[in-house]
């Protein structure tokens, strides 16, 4: 059986992720794709207990170290038991973030050493790189704004102030711009539906009916 497409959304906090995930899923459904819908840190149930672990602010400190071993935990979960499996049976899958974040995260934002996540990510997944990565760019200060505004409280993450979101923006940036086979840069500034249509046209070529 022809393996499935592994598809990740990547962006700042407020760039619109999981709307675009949910109508890039339809849009896949509609053209008779089966799709697996998932999101990192997360995904199975251990996974999500992780991630609640790594979002939940106060209590002790995690440091950054600590912070990339529990990504990468949740990862190596995640991979194993949920996406590999999907991805073989041929269902496409739509991850919410994948190992992009912990290179702009913990290695940009945090300083944590690249080495460690290239090992880390070596060990984890190895040959399995997303086959399309969109990233959803906003201006640091107008997803900032959005988070605001969607009134739902901050986590750990949102915590963090303007230097730390730029230095994630920046990996991104140079991350899509050095790779440029499998990133997409889409404008997340623009209405909701022009991001969709942006990101349904970038979707590879094997998802025609
Ligand atoms: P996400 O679910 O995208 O949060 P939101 O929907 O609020 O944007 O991701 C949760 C947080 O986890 C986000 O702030 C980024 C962070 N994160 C990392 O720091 N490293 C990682 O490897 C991953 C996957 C996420």
């Amino acid at each position: 059986m022809r393996r499935g497409c592994f598809i990740t959304l990547e962006g700042p906090e407020g760039a619109g992720k999981s709307t675009v995930a949910r109508g890039l899923q339809a849009e896949l459904e509609r053209r008779g794709v089966s799709v697996l819908l998932t999101r990192e840190p997360g995904g199975t149930p251990l996974a999500e207990k992780l991630r609640a672990v790594l979002l939940q602010k106060g209590g002790e400190s995690i440091t950054p170290q600590a912070e990339t071993l529990l990504m990468f935990s949740a990862r190596a979960l995640h991979v194993t038991n949920l996406i590999r499996p999907a991805l073989a049976s041929g269902r496409w899958v739509i991850c919410d973030r994948f190992t992009d974040a912990s290179y702009a995260y913990q290695g940009a934002g945090r300083n944590v050493p690249t080495i460690l996540i290239d090992q880390l990510a070596d060990a984890v997944h190895g040959d399995l790189w997303p086959d399309r990565t969109l990233l959803l760019d906003l201006p640091v200060a107008d997803g900032m704004r959005r988070v605001r505004e969607r009134n739902t409280g901050t986590d750990r993450f949102e915590q963090e102030g303007l230097a730390f979101f730029e230095r994630v923006r920046q990996c991104y940036l140079q991350r899509a711009t050095a790779d440029p086979q499998r990133f997409r840069i889409l404008d997340a500034g623009q209405d909701a539906a022009a991001v969709l249509a942006a990101a349904v046209a970038a979707l590879p070529a094997a998802s025609g009916p």
